[in-house]
């Protein structure tokens, strides 16, 4: 594996041509599969500040589950329920727990990505269907990708209703304000042993994309536990696919406690970005969201290793603030703990200052804080 190539930079996988056979506009929606969508809306508006936007549910006649909408900037979650036993979401949700199902990608012509990507090798999820209302049409299509996880292309130029059809408006009177969350930055997945190649290649070989950068086990481990990384990103950089699998050390990796839990590959962490992390990341934590704890021996020698920054140093490690630098400039991250019972799904929230690449410095200081945490779960 490459470790030296620069931050940010790409290897390009020429005649890939993604631009010409999947040009992607952007994340269009993150779908979680959940235990209780009522609540999870509940806490997403609560906790992290994302506003009502559209509902589906036995009012709408479906039968079989409930959605709720929710958005923030230009993030869009889905919160989907099962309301029968026999459902796939209820299936789903037993096996993983809360997790995300679907990563929805925005283009303009979701046939065309289709047939391109299944003449490529994608395994079909959905083939491309059009639904339609009083607001136009949606087209959309899915193929799978890692574990249960799948990506639907969602053509929306003929619609201007509210989300989807098949949704009313969800315009409840609770509405906390948000917390200046504006776009999804990137979505990792976490992938079995020896799985971060052969899901690398699906992303360049099947979508196009290129990798930015890798990191192995000698970059990041701790004393104990390992994991290796590789960035996968459309031709636009609009879509950031990083993709983890855990590597040997003395301990258990946090990558394998998670395949554990979720019993097998999926989504580790949704990063969203802010162009104010100490604002968003105090208001967070106002409204209780619990961040990962970062030994104050961080801040002692971080402005050594990144150099002068434009934020003061107390607020960011009050918060636990991490800071990294590449070529192009430094970037300010913080992750949460796991948002459900098992340890597996959470947050990061990220103010790029420049830098493209996705906190390498930074990946000791913080395994050291996730063994902290494992030790306490006893799943070291
Ligand atoms: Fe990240």
């Amino acid at each position: 594996m490459n470790t030296e190539q620069k931050p940010g930079s790409r290897i390009q996988d020429p005649g890939s041509g993604a631009e010409e056979f999947l040009p992607i506009n952007g994340t269009d929606y993150v779908e979680f599969y959940v235990g209780n969508a009522k609540q999870a809306a509940h806490y997403y508006q609560t906790a992290f500040g994302f506003q009502p936007l559209a509902y589906a549910g036995l009012e709408t006649g479906l039968k079989d589950r409930t959605s709720y909408v929710i958005r923030q900037g230009k993030i869009t979650f889905v919160l989907t329920t099962a309301l029968t036993p026999e459902s796939l979401i209820a299936e789903h949700c037993k096996l993983h727990g809360d997790g995300v199902k679907v990563v929805a990608l925005w283009v303009d012509d979701a046939r065309k990505s289709y047939e391109e990507t299944i003449k490529r090798g994608a395994k079909s999820y959905l083939a491309p269907r059009v639904d339609k209302d009083e607001s136009g049409e949606v087209v959309t299509a899915g193929i799978d990708t890692y574990g249960e996880t799948v990506h639907l292309f969602v053509e929306r130029r003929n619609y201007n209703g509210i989300f989807l059809p098949g949704y009313i408006s969800w315009n409840p009177l609770y509405k906390p304000e948000d917390v200046g969350l504006l776009f999804v930055d990137h979505m990792v997945g976490n992938v079995g042993w020896n799985e971060m190649n052969i899901w690398g290649k699906f992303y360049a070989d099947v979508m196009g994309f290129t990798q930015l950068i890798s990191f192995d086990d000698k970059d990041i481990s701790t004393e104990y536990t390992a994991l290796m990384s590789k960035v996968m990103a459309s031709s636009n950089y609009r879509i950031k696919f990083p993709i983890n699998e855990p590597a040997h050390g003395k301990k258990k990796s946090q990558i394998e406690e998670y395949l554990d839990f979720y019993r097998g590959p999926g989504v580790q962490h949704v990063a969203m970005a802010t162009n104010n992390i100490i604002e968003t990341v105090t208001k967070l934590r106002n409204r209780g969201v619990e961040f990962l704890r970062i030994p104050d021996t961080y801040y002692k020698t971080v402005l050594d290793r990144v150099g002068s920054i434009d934020e003061a140093l107390s607020p960011l490690q009050e918060l636990g603030v991490l800071v990294d630098r590449d070529d192009e400039g430094y970037l300010l991250q913080i992750f949460t703990k796991p948002v459900e019972d098992r340890p597996t799904v959470f947050f990061e929230i990220i103010q790029r200052k420049g830098a493209k690449s996705f906190g390498k410095g930074n990946f000791k200081a913080l395994f050291e804080s996730i063994e902290l945490e494992q030790e306490s779960r006893g799943t070291l």
